[in-house]
């Protein structure tokens, strides 16, 4: 039996997901690797949770050659996916299946954490967020995108200096869809 809870995400439904995503949110992926490529500092360690199929990683890989790259997602059929799309990038980018209130990676051992459209399908954002402080470096930072009006939980980033919470509108979507956090470990 598999350690990570169950997904929604099975093989199809991941497939379908990316074949989605490439077509939609594209200007999404961009915009959020231009503020993650603007803040993380050279050399940096950044990983993207609830990566999906990744797209966002290969955006920030053709960005920015010094960043070691990770993804982790709960579904190990989304998983497969992005690192079957990862192509050319994927001697860059580690994939993993892990839970966000679960990550396989050390206390204070990344500097960037990213989340893109991930963080309304996690049960408990206390307890992922609190696995995310765990995560990160102090001085790390954490940018975690969601639909707008999506759930959100202030007081999880409670620990969390400079919090804030601002609408993302992207060029050609006449309204904003989605909402950027930013937060960093003190
Ligand atoms: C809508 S997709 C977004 C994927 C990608 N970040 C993007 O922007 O295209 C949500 C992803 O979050 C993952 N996810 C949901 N709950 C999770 C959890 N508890 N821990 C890690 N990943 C999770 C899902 O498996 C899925 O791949």
């Amino acid at each position: 039996m598999s350690d990570h809870a169950s997904t929604y995400f099975d093989r199809k439904r991941s497939a379908s997901y990316d074949r989605r995503a490439a077509r939609l949110l594209g200007g999404l992926y961009r915009r959020v690797a231009a503020d993650v490529t603007a803040l993380a500092p050279p050399g940096a360690v950044v990983l993207d949770v609830g990566t999906g199929p990744g797209r966002l990683l290969h955006q920030l890989a053709a960005r920015r050659a010094d960043l070691v790259l990770g993804g982790v997602d709960l579904s190990a059929d989304m998983v497969a996916v992005a690192d079957a799309a990862a192509g050319a990038w994927s001697s860059r980018i580690t994939f993993q299946v892990a839970d966000v209130t679960s990550l396989p990676q050390p206390d204070d051992s990344v500097d960037l954490i990213v989340s893109t459209l991930s963080m309304h399908e996690w049960p408990d954002h206390r307890r992922a967020v609190a696995e995310l402080w765990r995560v990160l470096r102090p001085g790390g930072l954490l940018l975690v995108y969601d639909f707008r009006f999506a759930r959100f939980e202030r007081e999880a980033f409670s620990d969390f200096a400079r919090l804030r919470r601002v609408p993302v509108r992207l060029k050609w979507w006449p309204v904003a869809l989605f909402a950027g956090v930013t937060a960093a470990k003190h």
